[in-house]
């Protein structure tokens, strides 16, 4: 069935692209604006059977709801570039940005008379096997409006219910455990590469695999060993430095574990109460 909306996509990357050809399979009209774009975007975009308009102004002219999802540090400029012509549509940020930026943004889209649903991305580009999910945060009619969009596709709309903002709040904090534990995987195999012992690492890593973020009435334990674990994690970091490698997670694991360090020993606190202590006064 063939929805009434037009969807501007700005940019067919390697996700919005993936985005894009979902929303096409559904009977979308999904548009794009080449200018300034590179040969692998064209080469996505026609894959993914999006419709290319030479010019952004009369892309957002035909166009209802835009998606922006591009590289973070784009965020303002390419949602400056869709204010400037005046759009009157939904505007989703989409892009893995820090909250008060997304409330930033969208507070200048609605004042200049746009509509702005804040989102976020959880998952791989749609199309494997692994779920995507797209948080909608902000006003309730407007994230319908984009849920509705991707029923039936392979990206999951989760609408939140809750404030501008909070779907970039919540791609942050995955994206702080998830892209620092891959900075620390690759330190850890490095460490263990130098010292022939990759091999029995990975297999210990398998072993004992747990995600204390899936997990998080673990940190409880965790706060109760940190006066431990701190002088540990210095261990650590001087087995780093003498490999040549980067010490830096390594100690700032060990500054958090400092903040726990009154926990000792102490299984019964409640996890609100641990995770409070992190704030820095
Ligand atoms: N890829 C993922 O698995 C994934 C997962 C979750 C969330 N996300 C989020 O999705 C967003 C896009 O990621 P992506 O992986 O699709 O990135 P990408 O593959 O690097 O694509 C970025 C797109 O933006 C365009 N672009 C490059 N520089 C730009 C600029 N200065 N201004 C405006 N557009 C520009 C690129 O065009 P040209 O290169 O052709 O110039 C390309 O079409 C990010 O916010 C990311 O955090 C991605």
């Amino acid at each position: 069935m063939k929805s009434p909306v037009t969807v501007g996509l700005l940019h067919p990357g390697q996700m919005g692209a993936a985005i894009g050809h979902e929303l096409t399979k559904a009977g979308v009209r999904v548009l794009w604006c080449p200018a300034g774009r590179s040969e692998a975007s064209v080469r996505r975009a026609e894959q993914a059977g999006l419709g290319a308009v030479p010019e952004l102004g009369v892309l957002l002219g035909n166009s209802s709801v835009v998606i922006s999802l591009c590289p973070p540090a784009a965020a303002e400029e390419t949602a400056d570039s869709v204010r400037e012509t005046g759009f009157s549509g939904v505007f989703v940020e989409a892009n893995a940005i820090s909250p008060d930026r997304a409330e930033w943004i969208a507070t200048d889209m609605i004042a200049q008379g746009a509509r702005a649903v804040d989102g976020c991305v959880i998952g791989p580009p749609p199309g494997g096997s692994v779920d995507t999910h797209l948080y909608l945060a902000g006003d309730a009619e407007d994230a319908a409006v984009i849920a509705e969009l991707f029923a039936d596709t392979a990206v999951i709309p989760i609408p939140m219910e809750k404030p501008l903002g909070a779907a970039s709040a919540l791609k942050m904090a995955y994206g702080s455990y998830q892209k620092a534990a891959c900075a620390l995987a690759g330190v850890a195999q490095a460490l263990g590469r130098i010292h022939g012992v990759d091999e029995h690492l990975t297999a210990e890593a398998r072993r004992l695999a747990k995600s204390p973020l899936a997990a998080p009435e673990y940190l409880t334990g965790v706060a109760a060993k940190a006066w431990r674990w701190a002088p540990e994690m210095r261990e650590v970091s001087r087995s780093l430095v003498a490999a040549g490698l980067p010490r830096e997670m390594a100690e700032a694991a060990a500054r958090v574990f400092d903040f726990w360090e009154q926990d000792k020993d102490d299984q019964e606190l409640p996890l609100p109460q641990i995770l409070d202590q992190l704030k820095r006064s």
